[in-house]
């Protein structure tokens, strides 16, 4: 059995959508869609009544729901009707405050305790690169990283958790340790800049790594033709 992602175009290229209950990864560089497409994953499950969480360890949920609501995707009747979550976990403690125990750990107690709470089935983590800077000793980043994929694997729902990608040769751990992956692209094409969409890996399922075109409509993201 698959889900699909919802995003237009895109299911088509994976066999009709992903297998449930596993984790994936999509990586892009700034502006490439990544928020844009795991919203729109969580608007998609929640329209059909299954509930989604999405994780903000960046930027304040608040301004999330605000951009994301510019879209076609109801997202304020979807949070309405308690089928959507947003959270914000905190990544970085600020200055002056007491608890300095924020660690990917204390991030997953969250992230359990909304999920069993609201029957999650559905889960956005938005992003892996701000998890890391929960993580104090540099030297165990990658055993950290490792560890709470490993425990998100205990959890009965499908995750995306989104990272940001600058190098797209260089491999980061949850990109080796995901079911599934997903690359953005920007790049220029003489003066105008082109997005792009890849599937580099998919367990079980027939796919290519052709890059597609990537755009943004009023419902949100949506995959068109091979760029040749
Ligand atoms: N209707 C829209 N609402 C919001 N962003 C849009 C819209 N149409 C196009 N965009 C583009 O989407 C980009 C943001 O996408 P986003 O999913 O936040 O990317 P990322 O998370 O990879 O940084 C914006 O910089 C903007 O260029
Ligand atoms: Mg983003």
């Amino acid at each position: 059995m698959r889900i699909k992602t919802g995003i237009r175009g895109f299911d088509e290229t994976i066999q009709g959508g992903i297998v449930p209950n596993r984790i994936y990864v999509v990586s892009g560089p700034p502006g490439s869609g990544k928020t844009t497409f795991g919203v729109q994953f969580l608007a998609y499950g929640a329209g059909t009544g299954t509930p989604g969480l999405y994780v903000s360890l960046t930027r304040g949920s608040e301004a999330t729901i605000e951009s994301m609501s510019n879209y076609n995707l109801n997202i304020p009747i979807l949070i309405e009707r308690g089928k959507l979550l947003f959270m914000d976990a905190k990544s970085v403690a600020v200055y002056g405050d007491a608890d300095t125990t924020i660690n990917p750990s204390t991030i997953y107690s969250e992230i359990v305790n909304t999920v069993r709470k609201h029957a999650i089935k559905r889960l956005v983590i938005d992003s892996m690169s701000t998890l890391r800077f929960s993580i104090r000793d540099r030297r165990s980043e990658d055993e950290e990283v490792g560890r709470f994929i490993q425990n998100l694997k205990l959890l009965d729902v499908t995750t995306i958790l989104l990272s940001e990608m600058i190098d797209p040769s260089v491999y980061a751990t949850e990109q080796y340790a995901c079911d599934g992956l997903i690359f953005h692209h920007n790049f220029m094409r003489g003066r105008s800049m082109v997005r792009a969409i890849q599937v580099i890996k998919m367990c079980g399922t027939a796919h290519d790594c052709e890059m597609r075109k990537l755009g943004f409509a009023e419902d949100g993201l949506f995959v068109a033709g091979k760029i040749v």
